[in-house]
């Protein structure tokens, strides 16, 4: 087929989502959340106290997950089993718990399957953190973004105050350092930038800036 990919990975809280929505929106193409379906997953397992490394109830549990995405107005409404989770997935309790569950072998395997089959015959803007190495190596863009941990930091730690979470900004900065940490030194398909993927460290770059990086990049190719 001759549909376009354009793959964004990145550390944590660098601003891949918002740059992936801007896209999606400007290029008509759809944005896939792939974070949110690993935070779906792990969700899932909190609520029903599963043995993360019980392998069989890993399985059994991943049988009985159905994950769906609404696209509505370019935001990331993300339903599991008929239940919007979208609020939930983003709150500290899941943050804290979500990399482990993603270092999964058998999580990973059905997540990636489900990626591929989303984007085999769309124009997809795909954000996460094996989207260029693993669910989509021939993407014709790949993007790599990154940025100085502190400010990193400080932008999570302002959004998740005017969504009125009790948290301090060093518990944020714990959270990210320790999710690139298990993110980067997994087994299970580790964050890493593909040869091919260009590195967009949007420290000292607002949002229209990050867009037209890429936008001329999505021109050059087509
Ligand atoms: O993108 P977001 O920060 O919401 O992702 C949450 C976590 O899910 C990441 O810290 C990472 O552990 C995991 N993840 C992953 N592979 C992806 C997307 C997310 O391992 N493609």
């Amino acid at each position: 087929t001759d549909n376009i990919v354009i793959a964004i990975d990145g550390y944590s809280s660098c601003g891949k989502s918002t740059l992936a929505k801007a896209l999606a929106k400007k290029l008509h193409y759809i944005y896939i959340d792939t974070g949110a379906m690993y935070r779906a997953v792990t969700l899932y397992l909190k609520r029903n106290h599963i043995d993360l490394a019980d392998e069989n109830q890993i399985k059994e549990s991943l049988k009985n997950i159905h994950l769906n995405f609404h696209s509505r107005d370019y935001q990331t409404h993300i339903i599991l089993n008929d239940e919007e989770v979208s609020d939930e997935i983003r709150k500290m309790d899941v943050s804290q718990m979500v990399s482990e569950v993603s270092t999964i072998k058998a999580v990973r395997k059905e997540l990636v399957k489900q990626q591929q089959r989303m984007g085999r015959s769309k124009n997809i803007v795909m954000d996460g953190r094996d989207i260029g190495t693993i669910v989509f190596p021939d993407a014709p863009i790949k993007i790599f973004m990154t940025a100085d941990p502190k400010i990193r930091a400080e932008r999570r730690y302002k959004e998740l105050m005017e969504k009125g979470e009790d948290i301090t900004l060093e518990e944020v900065f714990e959270n990210i350092a320790h999710r690139d940490f298990i993110d980067t030194t997994r087994l299970e398909s580790p964050l890493t930038r593909a040869h091919d993927a260009i590195i967009l460290d949007n420290t000292e770059l607002n949002e229209e800036e990050q867009l037209q990086f890429v936008l001329d990049r999505v021109e050059q190719h087509i």
